[in-house]
């Protein structure tokens, strides 16, 4: 198999401080052919743009994850602007709403309405987090109407039919693989080809049989076999599609 695009990936966490760069130059010897890493901040930006300076197969995205507020400089939408000129900076993201964590909503809010404002102004694509916050970030996205995607789709059926009617993209990761995995499927099996994307969230969320280890871009292999079966399709086919989809959604012509 080869053709494997990761759509979202943060090879900047912790867990890789051991042999990042050893299992990064690995990658495309196990069919890997692009990679997007996600910051969550200016911090995670900066180390994921000498990604992409270093591996011609590595791309970035810029922007402030809603867990990720606190040391927010005040210019910081400026400095998310200067980033995105980089030509390897593909979106504005993470960015979004989290429910999950005890995150003031206020702040939450008004820094992701800010930054969508700016993907607006910028005319760049948005990768969002959406973690138990579906209703409130289909608000937004009825009223900011950004080009993107939703990484690590978490929704249902419905919801998707929205998203896709706002022209948005899903990416889907590991979740597909698990044993209760009930609404992922169904997903799966709904969305159209050309709106899916395939992604792993790196380190987190590795797939069937690997779930709890640590994940990286090699383990889309086992997502795509899942979703390519739900779809009765060859894994290699999806592979390709999904690569393509990634390519037009971020802007690479590689
Ligand atoms: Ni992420």
């Amino acid at each position: 198999m080869n053709n494997i695009f990761d759509a979202h990936a943060h090879y900047d966490d912790d867990w890789f401080d051991e042999d990042r760069y050893e299992l990064i130059s690995s990658l495309p010897s196990k069919g890997v052919s692009g990679i997007v890493n996600a910051a969550v901040d200016l911090k995670t930006a900066e180390i994921a743009k000498s990604f992409a300076e270093k591996y011609d197969y590595m791309y970035f995205t810029v922007g402030f994850h809603p867990e990720n507020l606190e040391d927010m400089p005040e210019n910081y939408l400026e400095s998310i602007a200067e980033m995105l000129k980089h030509e390897k900076a593909v979106a504005l993201g993470e960015i979004g709403l989290d429910y999950h964590w005890d995150i003031e909503k206020n702040l939450q809010h008004r820094v992701f309405e800010e930054q969508l404002k700016l993907a607006k102004d910028l005319d760049v694509p948005v990768v969002i987090h959406d973690r138990e916050a579906h209703g409130d970030v289909m608000e937004y996205l009825r009223e900011y109407k950004p080009k993107g995607l939703l990484h690590c789709f978490s929704g249902s059926v419905e919801m998707l039919k929205e998203v896709l009617k706002l022209g948005l993209s899903i990416s889907l990761g590991g979740t597909v693989t698990y044993k209760n995995a009930r609404v992922p499927v169904e997903v799966a099996q709904y969305v159209p080809l050309d709106r899916l994307l395939l992604e792993t969230d790196s380190p987190y969320l590795s797939p069937v049989p690997n779930r709890g280890k640590r994940n990286d871009s090699s383990n889309i292999i086992f997502t795509a076999t899942k979703i390519a079966e739900i779809k009765g399709m060859g894994v290699q086919e999806l592979l390709d599609i999904t690569s393509e989809n990634a390519k037009r959604l971020y802007g690479i012509d590689a």
